[in-house]
């Protein structure tokens, strides 16, 4: 961990506004204008050379850095800083063609070819040493360079590879893991079809194979490929903090992406910046937007962060792409600030004539700046420069969030009970109905301190290791209040079933245990009710459990479940700890997350104004008194209360105390009126 951070980006500059850009596919002509245009429209950061290894390397060893000098010029004349790119994501079509082995395998062994991008085995070292050797020339060439204000390495890491090469490297991988064969054979469990390894030589990757492949080999596999992915990450990275200590480096995640484990990466970087593309077509996508952004927020541990790429419109890789309407963009952009950005950038600046997106949307699209969307780009640059206020500010959440990759890619192995409890679908089931409270949460690593929050949800935890289910139950001794999803306790870190009642580690704290999991049939209600015999449906999933200490918050009504535990609630220490063996329906679950939030004192931010709304206001989903109007979404950071209206009517929202917002400079006071699409960046009024 370095100092630098985004405070070394927007000292001087504020809030960032940019995008990719790709002068490569233009004449020269042309980039004079690009500049002069993002200088119009607010435009501080450009991220440049992204796909460029051809251009820069057009045969093996041959440089042509003359182009970028000059492009470098003139963003830095223009008073653009550049994010510049290692342009190792997409090797030009003479490595793979000189050098086949480079290029990645699928698990059916066919080779995946050069005339896309993303075309290399993450552990070759062939590709290694050509992209290293580049990378510290590029560096070389412009670590003086004033333009330069931020390392962008590679892009959207995520290469998968099943090749030789791979094959040696995981190898390797699992000897330092297990020691000895012995021991890689016990965590694997080979005497199950035996499948004993009596040779290194012997191993594979998880290869496409005649049936279900061994799933602690798989679990490795996902470990040993978010590693090796890292591994290149921080090489590329190491040889540009050894020529310019001053510029952060960083590299686009995305979000929740299943192959790589961000927990483990986010340290290595000195900003954390995400690609986020929510699909329009999704009415949950400003909640999922929401909680992206807080993860991104929690891998930095709640530094701000930076939104390196969006889109001003529709992308051009779904089957159908829905474009924006007017004030959407703003709307996305200001929802990402809220939540901790301190920078929000677009792919692209300039729409691509030809290439496989020549449909994605742009700052500045093929019908050029006369158009309704390069003047919403325009006002909007010019608009966050009201926000420089919010610069460096932080969130403050009460409640964190778990999220563990290995549990994940666990969970997700095929060959188990069912395939419709999945760990996104749990997160965001036990995440909206916070978000509609305005109740700010986390994200967290099971293992990680705890003890700020005052309340901690698990949606799943189905991989546990013993020291983060140790540390959830001191946490609830203390005074925490724990709620954990269904099928979660279930397999220790190698993937195996953890014998005896479930969930064996976490049983004491929750105060009963299960001995089998029961999914529901297809599309048939799972009917339950509360104690007080209120009648609630879930869904997909049941388990038998049986109370040891714990009260029945909730029973099952039908078969041979009939009165056993649906929900519990279990006082323990100076704590509560709550456990669910089903999926609710979104009413009920709701209902749920208001009485754990009840048990550990957490209000969403507008909860004490909201209790005088009427109930008109709060006709949502379960219907609870603190909910917010519906698509209202409310944050504070900082100082400051971020209130958005993602729905298509008007929202009324009382404020708790008169404000100015800092968008228009208005007075507001009372009740509000928050008309579609609006969003207001309230600042109490001294
Ligand atoms: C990703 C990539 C970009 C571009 C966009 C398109 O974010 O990093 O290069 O392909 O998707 O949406």
């Amino acid at each position: 961990m370095t100092g630098l951070g985004m405070h070394t980006l927007t000292a001087g500059r504020g809030l960032i506004f940019g995008g990719d850009y790709n002068p490569e596919q233009w004449p020269e002509e042309v980039w004079a204008q690009d500049a002069a245009l993002m200088r119009a429209a607010g435009v501080n950061l450009a991220t440049v050379g992204v796909f460029s290894w051809a251009r820069i390397e057009p045969e093996p060893g041959v440089r042509d850095f003359g182009w970028l000098d000059r492009v470098l010029e003139l963003l830095h004349d223009a008073g653009v800083a550049v994010d510049l790119a290692t342009p190792t994501a997409s090797p030009p079509p003479w490595l793979g063609h000189r050098w086949p082995q480079t290029l990645p395998v699928d698990e059916s062994g066919h080779t995946l070819w050069y005339g896309s991008r993303n075309q290399f085995c993450p552990c070759s070292p062939i590709y290694r040493e050509r992209a290293l050797a580049l990378v510290t020339d590029l560096a070389d060439r412009y670590a003086d360079h004033p333009a330069l204000a931020l390392w962008h390495v590679g892009n959207e890491y995520g290469q998968v590879c099943h090749c030789d090469v791979a094959a040696q490297a995981f190898r390797d991988w699992l000897q330092d893991r297990y020691g000895d064969l012995a021991g890689l054979n016990e965590a694997w469990g080979t005497t199950f079809w035996s499948q004993r390894y009596g040779d290194w030589a012997e191993i594979l990757p998880p290869r496409r194979a005649p049936y279900l492949v061994n799933p602690t080999q798989r679990l490795d596999f996902w470990r040993f490929t978010s590693d090796a992915l890292r591994a290149h990450f921080r090489a590329e990275r190491d040889v540009l903090r050894a020529r310019t200590p001053q510029i952060p480096v960083t590299t686009n995640f995305m979000g929740l992406f299943k192959p790589v484990d961000y927990w483990s990466w986010a340290g290595d970087e000195d900003i954390v910046a995400n690609d986020w593309y929510p699909d329009p077509a999704d009415p949950d996508f400003p909640a999922r937007a929401a909680l992206t952004h807080d993860l991104i927020r929690s891998l930095g541990g709640g530094r701000p962060w930076l939104l390196l790429e969006s889109a001003t419109g529709a992308v051009n890789w779904r089957p159908h792409n829905l474009p924006k309407p007017a004030g959407q963009l703003r709307l996305e952009s200001l929802q990402a600030v809220a939540r901790g950005a301190d920078g929000v950038c677009y792919f692209q600046w300039r729409a691509s004539r030809f290439g496989a997106e020549r449909f994605h949307s742009a700052m500045l699209p093929h019908a050029g700046p006369d158009t309704r969307a390069h003047a919403e780009v325009r006002a909007h640059g010019a608009e966050l420069r009201r926000l420089a206020p919010v610069v460096g500010e932080r969130v403050a959440a009460q409640v964190a969030l778990l999220h563990d990759w290995p549990s994940w890619w666990a969970l997700e192995e095929p060959g188990r009970p069912s395939d419709r409890i999945n760990a996104v679908d749990q997160l965001f089931g036990y995440y909206h109905p916070l978000w509609r409270r305005g109740v700010t949460v986390d994200l967290a690593h099971p293992e990680s301190d705890l003890t700020g929050y005052a309340c901690v949800v698990a949606p799943n935890l189905y991989l546990i290791s013993d020291a983060a289910a140790q540390a959830l139950t001191r946490y609830v001794a203390g005074g925490g209040t724990l709620l954990v999803g269904p099928f979660s306790g279930v397999a220790d870190p190698n993937g195996h079933i953890r014998t005896g009642r479930f969930p064996a580690p976490l049983r004491e704290v929750l105060g009963g245990s299960g001995e089998a999991w029961l999914p529901a049939p297809a599309d048939q209600p799972v009917r339950c009710r509360w104690a007080d015999g209120t009648p609630f449906t879930a869904s997909v999933w049941t388990e038998s459990l049986r109370v040891e200490g714990a009260e029945p918050v909730a029973t099952f009504v039908d078969g041979d479940l009939a009165a056993a535990p649906a929900v519990l609630r279990h006082r323990f220490g100076a704590g509560t700890a709550w456990y669910v063996a089903t999926i609710a329906d979104p009413a009920p679950q709701a209902e749920l997350i208001e009485r754990v939030l009840a048990d550990a004192g957490v209000v969403g931010v507008l909860s004490a104004a909201a209790d005088t709304t009427t109930a008109a206001d709060t006709t949502a989903v379960g219907g609870g008194p603190r909910e917010l109007p519906p698509g209202v979404e409310a944050i504070r950071r900082g100082p400051l209360l971020f209130l958005l209206n993602h729905g298509a009517d008007p929202a009324h929202v009382p404020i708790p105390d008169p404000a100015e917002d800092l968008l228009t400079n208005e007075l507001v006071t009372g009740r509000l009126t928050l008309a579609p699409r609006a969003v207001l960046a309230l600042r109490p009024r001294s």
